[in-house]
């Protein structure tokens, strides 16, 4: 163990075997330490955080959601002092931040404690930033410092890691583990990944955040009034979000769509099934979206019939529903399908994807 190995991995509940594979896959001595909630992983990588960072920088993981190092580790009460306790002791217990970059704290807590994350977060933050500290920016910080707050089960922190030489106690074993680190070796600007929207007005399905989240994790620019094919659209979550967005849609989907899309000239449903479709002449499309209910193999036998309608420059997001068991050769053989016709661009299990994960498709010419 190297002391800058120990880790923080956040992914989906559900996901966490194969978040673990995932890291064994570029970190083979990386061990399992302890889970620290359903979906909050503590790991030693047995590799330097920022290596790992630099690696998957170049290519993300599919279901590591989110990476934190652990640099500090401060045994804590869990009472109300906890948090004054920390914004005292930490910002010379960590690593320098630099004063030129914004950050900000990101907090968890996963404990029974006297406190929630804001609590935390405030008077850190005012300690870190002080009179001529860095900037602080919640939504797009450069720098992040991960604070989560968790009871330990049985793992002995290396004494160096410990704040001020400190023991844990014998009862609870709580403790905060803190890092500093830029938010692109995050895999994630938010807290353990956990991008969350606010609920709009006239929204129609939670479904929408999935949309809304895939075009800022992929970066994906919407074309100026494109032509968008919206695959399994029922109830209409993604055409509203396209339609918003100033795209035309078909929507194509056996189901009915919410009656606040019936008037609106900028949508065309036709109810019938995706396969149905496909043979009745269908148009080109800059844009097409697949959430479909169906296996995941299936789904992409759909896409691949249907990557001869995108444009040279246009794209494609679908979500893969994943099985419950044989998740990875399911995976592989969907992916061994779109192959042939599209190249990935990108793949992630999302904040708001259950058991399903996303793809970003470009068409093969
Ligand atoms: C999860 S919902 C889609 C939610 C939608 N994206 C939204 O934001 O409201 C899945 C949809 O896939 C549709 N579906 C399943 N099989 C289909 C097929 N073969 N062709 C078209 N739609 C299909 C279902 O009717 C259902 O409405």
């Amino acid at each position: 163990m190297t002391h800058d190995s120990i880790l923080i991995l956040s992914c989906n509940d559900g996901a966490v075997d194969l978040a673990l594979e995932e890291l064994r896959g570029v970190a083979s001595d990386a061990v399992l330490l302890e889970k620290l909630a359903e979906d909050v992983l503590l790991v030693d990588a047995g590799m330097p955080f920022a290596a790992l960072a630099a690696t998957w920088r170049r290519t993300p993981p599919i279901f590591v959601r989110h990476l934190a190092p652990v640099q500090v580790v401060a045994p804590l009460g869990g009472h109300t002092g906890d948090p004054a306790y920390l914004a005292r002791m930490l910002p010379a217990a960590l690593p320098p931040l630099e004063t030129t970059q914004s950050f900000s704290v990101q907090a968890r807590v996963l404990a029974d404690a006297a406190y929630k994350p804001f609590d935390l977060n405030t008077p850190l933050s005012a300690a870190l930033s002080g009179e001529s500290g860095p900037p602080l920016d919640v939504r797009a910080p450069a720098q992040v410092v991960t604070v989560i707050c968790a009871a330990l089960k049985t793992w002995q922190p290396d004494p160096q890691l410990l704040l001020g030489g400190a023991a844990l106690g014998k009862g609870t074993r709580l403790a905060a583990l803190a890092g500093v680190s830029l938010a692109v070796d995050n895999l994630s600007s938010w807290g353990g990944g956990m991008r969350r929207f606010a609920r709009e007005e006239g929204q129609i399905s939670r479904a929408e955040f999935k949309l809304l989240e895939a075009l800022e994790v992929f970066g994906i620019v919407l074309p100026s009034h494109g032509v968008a094919l919206d695959l399994g659209a029922a109830p209409g979550g993604w055409t509203r979000v396209l339609r918003r967005a100033g795209q035309y849609v078909t929507a194509i989907d056996p189901g009915e769509l919410d009656a606040r899309l019936a008037d609106d000239r900028g949508v065309r449903h036709l109810r019938m099934t995706a396969e149905h479709y496909l043979q009745a002449e269908p148009d080109a499309f800059d844009i097409i979206v697949n959430d479909m209910r169906m296996d995941a193999r299936d789904s992409a036998r759909v896409m691949a019939a249907y990557a001869k309608l995108l444009y040279p420059h246009g794209w494609a997001l679908m979500t893969v529903k994943l099985p419950e068991h044989d998740r990875k050769p399911v995976l592989d053989q969907t992916f061994a399908i779109l192959r042939p016709a599209y190249t990935l661009a990108g793949a992630r299990q999302l904040f708001h994807n259950r058991s399903e994960i996303t793809l970003y498709l470009k068409p093969r010419r």
